[in-house]
C-alpha cells in the first residue's frame, strides 16, 4: 500500500517555511526549505514490516540546476536524489529512490548537499510491501 506524508502535515519537519504561493501542490502548501546547504526535510513514515521501501517525493525545481540531496534513514545513511529542474515553481514532477526501514516507525530526512538548498518539497509517498494489494497494509 502507498501512504501519502504532506510536508507540511506534522510530524514532518521543514527547515524553512511552509509556503503556498506557488500553485498546483498538494495539501496546504510545499516546504521551501533554506538556501543552504545541509538544509532538510523530514517526515515521519510508518512501515508494516521491516525491508526495503519505494519513497517517491514529489517537488518543484523551478531554477535551471539541479538540487541534489542525501536521504537518511533513521540517522542513518542512504540513497542520494539528484531533484532536476522542473518547468516552473508550479510544475510538480516526482523522483523515486528505494530505501531500508524498520519496522514501524522510521524517520526520513532530505538533506540538500547544495548551496542552493532543497527543492520545494510537496510530499512524499512511501510504498511499503512492493505495491502489493493485500490488506492491512
Ligand atoms: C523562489 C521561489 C521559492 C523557492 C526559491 C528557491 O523564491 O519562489 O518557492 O523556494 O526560489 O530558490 O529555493
Ligand atoms: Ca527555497
Amino acid at each position: 500500500a502507498t501512504t501519502r506524508y504532506e510536508a507540511e502535515s506534522s510530524p514532518a519537519v521543514c527547515d524553512g517555511t511552509i509556503d503556498s504561493d506557488h500553485t498546483g501542490y498538494s495539501g496546504g502548501g510545499f516546504c521551501n526549505s533554506e538556501n543552504a546547504s545541509g538544509a532538510y526535510a523530514q517526515f515521519g513514515v510508518t512501515a508494516s514490516a521491516a525491508g526495503t521501501a519505494t519513497l517517491r517525493v514529489r517537488y518543484s525545481n523551478g531554477t535551471t540546476g539541479a538540487r541534489p540531496a542525501n536521504v537518511t534513514v533513521n540517522g542513518a545513511s542512504g540513497p542520494s536524489a539528484s531533484f532536476g529542474a522542473t518547468a516552473s515553481w508550479d510544475a510538480w514532477t516526482t523522483e523515486t529512490i528505494t530505501l531500508p526501514v524498520n519496522s514501524g516507525s522510521n524517520t526520513v530526512r532530505l538533506t540538500a548537499t547544495s548551496a542552493n538548498g532543497l527543492p520545494n518539497i510537496d510530499y512524499i509517498e512511501v510504498d511499503t510491501d512492493g505495491g502489493d494489494t493485500t490488506p492491512p497494509d
